[in-house]
């Protein structure tokens, strides 16, 4: 059960503030009847909503890619910090978590979903997802650490990370592509040989790009050929 505003904003009828217009102007009907009030509650694939007198087809999953920034965290409540899903109440969509994380100071691409077996299937740690991250360091790499980058190195857990890719920004610049997702990998990558990570920008994951014109905290759903990639 859904509150018809939530339901409708849900739908992308509108944001909430013009639903609750549309409510009160008896535009929306539930199985034939005009409803005005928001709080109502809507069964999902059993109430007939329309708007207009248009049926509305409820998406039940939705994707949205997002470009995290600095400060927020990639949890769905945190008592002091704002949090991703802060980032997008104005979707509607109470129930969107990230796939995965990112550390509080890290930037860049997060997928922000409510369909869990897409979730389960990119984070799997079977599946190797490629990750791809920009990562500025405090010293220069040298050519050998790149290549014990590259091989796997030891972050001080049983086995040593999978084969990397490292591809060369600056002196003091990289691209960094892992398979894993281990908590603080990147940071702790170039702490074993011997860097520190100064800033960390999530690029890509699992084929799909951080559109870069989406300024920290702003957020688009993922478009079909977007979702056909990531399926791959
Ligand atoms: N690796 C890190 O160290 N931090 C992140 O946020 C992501 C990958």
């Amino acid at each position: 059960m859904l509150r018809l505003d939530k339901w409708l904003s849900g739908a992308n009828v509108g944001s909430r503030s013009q639903v609750k217009e549309y409510l009160k102007k008896g535009l929306v009907k539930v199985n034939g009847e005009v409803v005005r009030e928001p709080e109502y509650k809507i069964e999902e694939g059993k109430d007939r909503v329309s708007f207009r007198e248009k049926e509305i087809i409820y998406k039940k999953y939705v994707y949205y890619m997002l470009n995290k920034p600095k400060g927020v965290v990639s949890a769905t409540r945190d008592p002091i910090d704002e949090t991703v899903l802060d980032l997008l109440k104005d979707t509607g969509y109470g129930n969107l978590f990230p796939v995965g994380r990112l550390d509080k100071d890290t930037e860049g691409l997060l997928i922000m979903t409510n369909d869990g077996d897409f979730a389960h299937h990119l984070l799997s740690p079977k599946k190797h997802v490629d990750k791809v991250y920009y990562v500025e360091m405090a010293g220069p790499m040298a050519e050998e650490d790149r290549k014990a980058l590259e091989a796997g190195v030891d972050i001080g857990e049983k086995k040593p990370t999978l084969p990397a890719k490292v591809e060369r920004i600056s002196d003091t610049s990289i691209y960094l592509t892992i398979t894993e997702g281990r908590y603080h990998q990147v940071k702790r990558m170039l702490k074993a040989v011997g860097n520190e990570v100064v800033y960390l920008k999530r690029i890509a994951m699992g084929g799909l790009v951080l559109d870069e014109s989406l300024p920290g905290g702003g957020y688009r759903e993922l478009t079909e050929e977007e979702m056909r990639k990531m399926r791959v």
